[in-house]
């Protein structure tokens, strides 16, 4: 049976949700924080140590301002409303991702949470916010040639956001979508891949542990016989 470490997760299907039952996308965003709480309290409950959710990525900023304003300001509230929560929860709050250029305000909120929660240590929820695979190995390239070292896959592994997080065991991604995102390129290279029909707000904690089920059961070559 395979041990899992390491959930990632592209969560996906957040605006045709809420198209189709509230006639907003923004509504879908809203929903979809539910099914954060859903997988984030089955995860501690199967003692997985990581759990990666992709939020924002470089490309998201091509959308109408209106939306991403309202994406932020979701992660705010739920960074406030819950902080308290996720402190008794046990669970330590990273984010990954190009952050400097995020709002001021939310960035502060942002470092709340990791300071508040830096002790924590039964499950360590990545967000991935202004996150984009390309640019984060290209960024791990100059910080090596910067220092003169030698381009080996430890030394790249050393300068990625997921520095000393094992690499994801399994990737979910909802929505009826096939594909990355240009989410993990590096990181995936290994990982078992779960693509769900379901948009993100309506898969729930059976879907979830369907998966986790799935995994446990297959065999894991990395290249052997
Ligand atoms: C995923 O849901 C959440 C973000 C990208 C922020 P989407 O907003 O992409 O939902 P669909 O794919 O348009 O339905
Ligand atoms: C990927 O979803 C990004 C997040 C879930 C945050 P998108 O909906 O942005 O992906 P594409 O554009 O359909 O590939
Ligand atoms: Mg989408």
């Amino acid at each position: 049976m395979n041990p899992i470490k390491h959930v990632a997760i592209i969560m996906d299907g957040n605006g045709r949700w809420g198209e189709k039952y509230k006639n907003s996308r923004n509504a879908g965003h809203k929903a979809g924080v539910n099914t954060v709480e859903i997988v984030m309290n089955e995860s501690i409950k199967k003692k997985i140590q990581y759990l990666t959710l992709y939020a924002f990525s470089t490309e998201n900023w091509k959308r109408p301002k209106k939306e991403i304003t309202f994406l932020f300001t979701l992660l705010e509230n739920f960074l406030i409303k819950k902080i308290d929560q996720l402190i008794k929860g046990g669970i330590k709050i990273r984010f990954i991702g190009n952050l400097k250029i995020l709002p001021k305000k939310l960035q502060k909120t942002m470092k709340m949470a990791e300071k508040k929660t830096s002790i924590n240590n039964k499950l360590e929820v990545n967000i991935a916010l202004n996150y984009g695979s390309k640019s984060e190995i290209i960024n791990a390239i100059k910080v090596i040639n910067k220092n003169q070292k030698k381009i080996t896959e430890k030394n790249i592994e050393d300068n990625l956001y997921t520095k000393n997080i094992p690499n994801p065991d399994i990737l979910i991604r909802t929505g009826n979508t096939q594909r990355l995102s240009n989410f993990l390129l590096w990181q995936l290279a290994y990982t078992e891949i779960f693509f769900e029909k379901k948009l993100w707000p309506d898969f729930n904690k059976k879907d979830f542990k369907n998966f986790l089920n799935k995994f446990k059961s297959l065999k894991r070559n990395f290249g052997l016989i």
